[in-house]
């Protein structure tokens, strides 16, 4: 089963209750989404392999870790996903990113896929698949799908705000994806929207309606 980690750390829990607030706007949502992202990425990469090297320090030779340079990949799911890509870039200036897109039919609520774009190595690389929120847990199950077609092996996903629906789903369809979010709220709404949440994420980050 995917385990599921909630980020408790107070800076997060803190910005992520700044952009729950409807009064705040697109500028300051997209700022404060990307610094949630950046300390997300933190957390994320806490179990990256390191390797013992040895650096001449000005004053002696000393033997310490560097990270042994695996290959990683941000995967945003389109649009909102976008969002997290620059802060994840803060930490990890080097990765490279792939570009799923979905959307929800605002009908079947059931999300469609219309555009993917991946490094061509995705079966070496740990892959980070983004997207601020887990609702139903459709879009992240079918991004996943793709990217395992295309042989993706190690991928964790990375939210802001899950509903407990859509953490089930996801579990259940990838037992072997990580799961790490900000906050887990209560449920979904009839029209698919996580409550208390705070609203539709992709609107909010580009100011559309
Ligand atoms: N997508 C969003 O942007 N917000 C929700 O609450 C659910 C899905």
């Amino acid at each position: 089963m995917g385990e599921l980690h909630v980020i408790d750390h107070p800076l997060v829990q803190h910005k992520l209750t700044i952009i729950r607030d409807k009064k705040v706007g697109t500028q300051q949502f997209r700022q404060v989404v990307n610094e949630i992202a950046t300390l997300m990425a933190y957390e994320v990469t806490r179990n990256m392999a390191t390797e013992d090297v040895v650096v001449e320090t000005p004053i002696a030779k000393t033997t310490q870790k560097s990270l042994t340079g695996k290959k990683v990949a941000i995967v945003p799911i389109l649009r909102a996903g976008l969002g997290m890509v620059d802060g994840f870039l803060e930490l990890i200036p080097a990765a490279k990113v792939g570009h799923i897109g979905m959307y929800r039919d605002h009908e079947t609520l059931k999300p469609v896929e219309y555009f993917v774009k991946m490094p061509t190595d995705i079966d070496q690389r740990e892959l980070f698949v983004v997207d601020p929120m887990l609702a139903t847990g459709g879009s992240a199950i079918m991004a996943i799908d793709a990217l395992k077609k295309r042989g993706a092996k190690q991928i964790k996903f990375v939210g802001l705000v899950a509903a407990p629906e859509g953490v089930k789903a996801l579990q259940e369809a990838h037992p072997d994806v990580d799961i790490y979010v900000a906050g887990l709220d209560d449920y979904l709404n009839e029209d698919g929207y996580i409550v208390p949440g705070l609203g539709d994420a992709g609107d909010r980050l580009f100011g559309t309606k």
